[in-house]
């Protein structure tokens, strides 16, 4: 069976799922995207990825392309369409078409939008977070508006590009000495009081939304949540670290930069927020 692609209007076969080569995503990373997890039907976070969406898109100056009702039941006919149980559903919203000129078109333009789905292994996911991962750290040499979800990721990719040829499953981006955040994941860690440390949300790390119902889950757990930005040194010295995202649900970090976390196996503290994660962001 072949993959279903929707593409501004219509589902095509994904291998003839094309847009314009002057779509201003293409010419300028001038769109944003959002990523949704769906687990055997329900969309996990979904309200906030939608509120996101929309700030993102306000953020642009570039109009929702159709209500949120609408875009529900294309998701839904995405995944169907592609037949899957458990999907990672990418959204992305460009300017649109108009001839290349830096400034917005005059007339403005029609918002592009496609969707793509692809599978989602939450057994894979669960194992690797029984055994947790490695990150690397490389300088955050990124815009000053991370906080909205562009995409324009070139950065980002480079950094998780340098994190994949060290071996590591993702790379911690540090500005001024501060950890802000994974080149596409919020990075945490928890100190010896058992405390989470997570970067404030600034315009300087773009605000997980799996971060904030991490955040909502260890207020239900009574686990202390100090929103501040941390170092690498306290990183490496912390009892356990962790990151978030959509693709990670909360997964345990065990080795930064080659030096273990603590004992180098995952933590107590993260395997409960994971769990706690998990019943949580299905309420949607
Ligand atoms: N990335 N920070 C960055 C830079 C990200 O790209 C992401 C998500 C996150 C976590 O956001 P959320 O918890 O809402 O998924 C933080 C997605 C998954 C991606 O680019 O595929």
């Amino acid at each position: 069976m072949s993959r279903v692609a929707y593409v501004n209007g219509q589902y095509l076969r994904h291998r003839d799922a094309y847009v314009h080569i002057e779509d201003r995503g293409y010419q300028f990373a001038d769109g944003i995207y959002e990523v949704c997890l769906v687990i055997d039907g329900s969309y996990w976070d979904y309200e906030g990825h939608m509120a996101r969406m929309e700030r993102s898109l306000n953020a642009l100056h570039i109009r929702m392309p159709m209500g949120l009702a609408a875009l529900k039941l294309v998701m839904q006919e995405v995944v169907k369409r592609n037949r899957l149980q458990n999907a990672l559903v990418y959204m992305q919203v460009t300017r649109g078409v108009a001839k290349r000129n830096h400034a917005f078109p005059k007339n403005g333009a029609t918002p592009a939008l496609i969707l793509t789905a692809q599978r989602f292994d939450l057994d894979q996911s669960d194992s690797q977070a029984e055994r947790g991962v490695s990150v690397i750290t490389v300088p955050d040499i990124r815009w000053r508006r991370v906080d909205i979800k562009t995409v324009g990721l070139l950065p980002n990719v480079l950094a998780k590009q340098a994190a994949n040829e060290a071996g590591a499953a993702e790379a911690w981006q540090v500005r001024d000495g501060f950890v802000t955040e994974g080149s596409s994941s919020n990075a945490w860690i928890v100190n010896d009081k058992g405390v989470l440390i997570t970067h404030p949300k600034t315009n300087d790390i773009l605000g997980g939304i799996t971060r904030e119902t991490a955040i909502a889950c260890a207020h239900d757990l009574q686990i202390k949540v100090e929103e501040r930005p941390f170092t690498v040194e306290e990183a490496i010295r912390a009892a356990e670290a962790f990151i978030t995202s959509a693709t990670n649900l909360v997964m345990p970090v065990v080795e930064i930069d080659g030096q273990k976390v603590a004992n180098g196996a995952p933590g107590p503290i993260a395997a409960k927020l994971r769990d706690a994660y998990k019943v949580r962001a299905k309420r949607g």
